[in-house]
């Protein structure tokens, strides 16, 4: 799927990585800072945004819809809000690029307000399933018309006042959650959302603290989580914490590539976000946290790791909500472990930016790594720590985390990996090359 103004890469191995690295900002909290800033009344600030394409796509879009946002040189936004209920009719489609995030949540947005919107994105996310977030929307008032499947393109036309709901997640997805609860946020009364496997719940901690009426009880059929409506959103000064996702590149480079010593700051620790670190734990990973301290509401910690060797695993089931972005990264840490590392319950894999499942797969596979494919998962055999045969050129398949969990595996390989397209990046991860070039040594 690479496309017209591909950006072909190649990786060599060079050695230990060595060095202290500060991660992007959170792409989740960074969706969540623009989306509530953009409803809250009066001016919100955003330091550490994270500034990859998927988080500009939405404030693209909350500026289509009224709000004002604006970059300062230093890399802090500020935001004037538009006020719940306050957003206007943007006048053209609103171009989601590659973010499955925008599009969910902004769907919830545009629901319970009187305006048409209509999204659409690039080839990989007009493959992704809507249908999950369009079920819940539409039981609350809104309309749609989609393209065949529940896929992008597609037009939302919202309603005001919508009709709350209690809605039990079918799959466990934040994005459909925080859609919902965005919905809830401009419609009258009390919108439920029964979560029975837990998410990353960044949506319920922001809109809390902007003053939203929201509640979180366990129940014994999962958690529930309840808005009413029609509050209004106080500003909020915020400090977004870097990305355990993005982390989590250096966490296996750190420990797959003999004599590395990283040490990455002020990662998000949420967790509903570590179970790479508990699954890379479990395999043997030397990861110690440093100073662990709060941060705009989220825990967070300096994480050092050095070489280790690695052990297979069964990865807990258990674990899939809270390393569900990790998956492509612990298939590579997996290549080198000792054993055959099994991941199943993973079935949610094959609806992200690409069918994670497949696409490592076939990677892993043309760098001279065994694999066994499941339905809702993968087997990969490992090298017992010796480097990979490499050698190949990788489909990316417009997504981001194929291509640095992949980059990850070249660190490593006999041969140099090429990836057809390491232009995907950008959506999450801008700086990745020029960090990966600086702890090799190779940036002078
Ligand atoms: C996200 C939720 C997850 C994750 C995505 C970001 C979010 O998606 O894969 O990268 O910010 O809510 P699902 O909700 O589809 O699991």
């Amino acid at each position: 799927m690479a496309h017209s103004s591909s950006q072909p890469r190649t990786i060599a191995s060079r050695g230990p990585l060595n060095g202290t690295v500060a991660v992007p900002g959170d792409k989740s909290i960074s969706h969540r800072s623009l989306m509530l800033s953009a409803l809250a009344i009066g001016e919100s600030r955003v330091d550490g945004l994270l500034e990859g394409e998927d988080v500009l796509a939405t404030a693209a879009a909350m500026r289509a819809m009224g709000a004002d946002i604006v970059r300062e040189d230093s890399g802090t936004w500020r935001i004037h809000g538009v006020g719940v209920g306050g957003l206007l009719q943007p006048a053209g489609a609103l171009d989601m690029g590659n973010s499955g995030t925008s599009t969910r949540l902004l769907m919830g947005l545009v629901a319970s307000h009187p305006i048409t919107a209509t999204f659409v994105g690039d080839a990989s996310l007009s493959a992704r399933p809507m249908g999950r977030v369009i079920e819940p929307l539409a039981a609350m008032g809104a309309s749609f018309s989609d393209t065949p499947g529940g896929r992008l393109p597609l037009m939302v036309r919202g309603i005001a006042p919508a009709v709350p709901i209690r809605y039990t997640l079918p799959v466990a997805s934040a994005q459909v959650k925080s859609a919902i609860l965005l919905a809830g946020l401009n419609t009258p009364g009390v919108t439920e959302v029964i979560e029975p496997i837990a998410t990353r719940d960044h949506s319920e901690r922001m809109l809390r603290g902007f003053g939203a009426d929201l509640t979180v009880e366990d129940m014994p059929e999962g958690k529930r989580i309840a808005i009413r409506g029609q509050a209004e959103l106080r500003p909020q000064a915020i400090t977004v914490p870097g990305d355990p996702s993005s982390a989590a590149f250096w966490l296996v480079a750190g420990s797959v590539v003999p004599g590395s010593d990283i040490t990455i700051t002020n990662v998000g620790m949420n967790p509903t976000r570590t179970g790479i670190i508990t699954a890379l734990r479990m395999m043997g990973a030397d990861i110690t946290e440093i100073a662990p301290r709060t941060v705009g509401g989220e825990p967070v910690a300096d994480l050092r790791v050095r070489h280790a060797s690695l052990t297979a695993i069964e990865v807990p089931p258990e674990l899939t909500p809270s390393m569900i972005d990790e998956y492509p990264v612990l298939f590579v840490a997996a290549a080198f472990a000792t054993g055959t590392t099994v991941a199943r319950g993973a079935h949610e894999l094959r609806v992200k930016e690409s069918d994670r499942i497949a696409t490592m797969a076939a990677a892993l596979n043309a760098c001279g790594v065994t694999t066994r494919e499941f339905e809702d998962g993968l087997a990969v055999d490992g090298s017992g720590g010796d480097p990979l045969p490499g050698g190949a050129t990788i489909a990316t398949r417009l997504d981001h985390r194929i291509a640095m969990s992949m980059t990850v595996a070249a660190l490593h390989a006999r041969a140099a990996i090429t990836l057809d397209d390491a232009a995907p990046v950008g959506t999450s991860y801008p700086i990745f090359f020029a960090t990966l070039d600086r702890l090799m040594g190779t940036d002078a």
